[in-house]
C-alpha cells in the first residue's frame, strides 16, 4: 500500500510480535505511523519492534498481557511516553482452543473469554481514556478490533472461539455508539479475517484433522478454499491493508462496522 496516510499517528498493536499483528504493525509503520507492540512474547516482540525501526519508523515494545487491567494502564502510558501520542489501537491479541461441543472444557472456554473478550474490552477502555478529550493523548483516534469470519459462519470445532469473536463484534458496536455519543472522537470498527496460515491457523488445520473432520491438513485447507469465492486462503497483508484503511482518514465517517476480509467466505 503506497502513501503516508498515517504520518504523525501513534499506534499500539496487541499480539504484535508475530502473525497478523506483526503484519499490521509493519503496514502501519509503512503508512507513516509510529508503532508500539504489546505482547506476552518479550523476545519476539522486541525483535519485531526493532525491525519496524529499521525502516525509519519510531517503534517500541511493551510487555502486555491483555487480560490484566494494570498492565493495560502501563501499556497505554508507555505508548504515549515512547511515541508521543496514542491515536490508533489494534486489539489483535487472541487465542483459539479447538474442541467439539461434546468435549468442551470449562477452563479452555474461560481462557478464550479472558483473552478474546476481556482483553479486547480492557483495550477499548484504556484507549478511550487516553484518546478522549482531556486524556493523556487527547486527540481522538481509531480502535480496530480483530474479530474473525468465525463470528459470521458456523464452522465445526470452534464453538467457544466463535462465541468470543461474536462478542468482540457486538462490543465493537456498543463501544462505537458510546464513543460517538459521548464525544470521544474515537471511531471503533472490527475486521473479520478469513483463515490465514499463521501459527494459529495452522494449529486449527491440525486440530481439524485430529478430530476426524478432515483426512489431512491439505483437505482441511481445501475445504476452506472451496467455500471461499475468491478461491484462496487469506494472507496477513490482506488484513493489514484493511486495518490501515480503517485507521486512516479515508475511513473518517466509518464507525461501528464489521469488515469481512475473507474472500467472500462469510457472505
Ligand atoms: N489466523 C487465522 O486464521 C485468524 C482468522 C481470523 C481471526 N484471527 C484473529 O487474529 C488475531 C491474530 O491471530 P494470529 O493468527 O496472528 O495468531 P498468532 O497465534 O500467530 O499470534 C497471536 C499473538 O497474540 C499474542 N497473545 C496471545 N495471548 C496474549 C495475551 N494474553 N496478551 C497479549 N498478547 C497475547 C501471542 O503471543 C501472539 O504474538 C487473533 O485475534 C485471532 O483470533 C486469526
Amino acid at each position: 500500500m503506497s502513501g503516508k496516510r498515517l504520518e504523525g499517528r501513534c499506534a499500539l498493536v496487541t499480539g504484535g510480535a508475530r502473525g497478523i499483528g506483526a503484519s499490521i504493525a509493519e503496514a502501519l509503520a509503512q503508512a507513516g505511523a509510529s508503532v508500539m507492540i504489546g505482547d506476552i512474547l518479550g523476545d519476539l516482540g522486541k525483535q519485531t519492534a526493532a525491525s519496524l525501526g529499521k525502516s525509519g519508523a519510531k517503534s517500541g515494545f511493551v510487555a502486555l498481557d491483555v487480560t490484566d487491567d494494570a498492565q493495560w494502564e502501563k501499556a497505554a502510558a508507555a505508548t504515549v511516553a515512547t511515541l508521543g501520542g496514542f491515536d490508533i489501537l489494534i486489539n489483535n491479541a487472541g487465542i483459539e482452543i479447538t474442541s467439539l461441543v461434546v468435549d468442551v472444557k470449562a477452563e479452555d472456554l474461560r481462557r478464550m473469554c479472558d483473552v478474546n473478550i476481556v482483553g479486547t474490552a480492557l483495550g477499548m477502555k484504556h484507549a478511550f481514556r487516553a484518546m478522549r478529550p482531556g486524556g493523556a493523548a487527547g486527540k481522538g483516534g481509531a480502535v480496530i478490533n480483530i474479530a474473525s469470519v468465525a463470528a459470521t459462519i458456523a464452522f465445526p470445532s470452534i464453538a467457544g472461539y466463535s462465541g468470543t469473536k461474536s462478542a468482540v463484534d457486538r462490543m465493537t458496536r456498543v463501544a462505537a455508539m458510546e464513543a460517538g455519543k459521548l464525544g470521544y472522537g474515537v471511531r471503533v470498527n472490527c475486521i473479520y479475517p478469513g483463515l490465514i496460515p499463521t501459527d494459529m491457523g495452522m494449529q486449527l488445520a491440525g486440530d481439524i484433522v485430529r478430530l476426524g473432520l478432515a483426512p489431512d491438513a491439505n483437505a482441511a485447507v481445501g475445504s476452506v478454499i472451496e467455500r471461499t469465492p475468491l478461491g484462496r486462503l487469506a494472507e496477513v497483508g490482506d488484513i493489514a491493508d484493511a486495518a490501515v484503511f480503517l485507521a486512516s482518514n479515508d475511513a473518517r465517517f466509518v464507525t461501528g462496522i464489521g469488515l469481512p476480509v475473507d474472500g467472500g467466505m462469510g457472505m
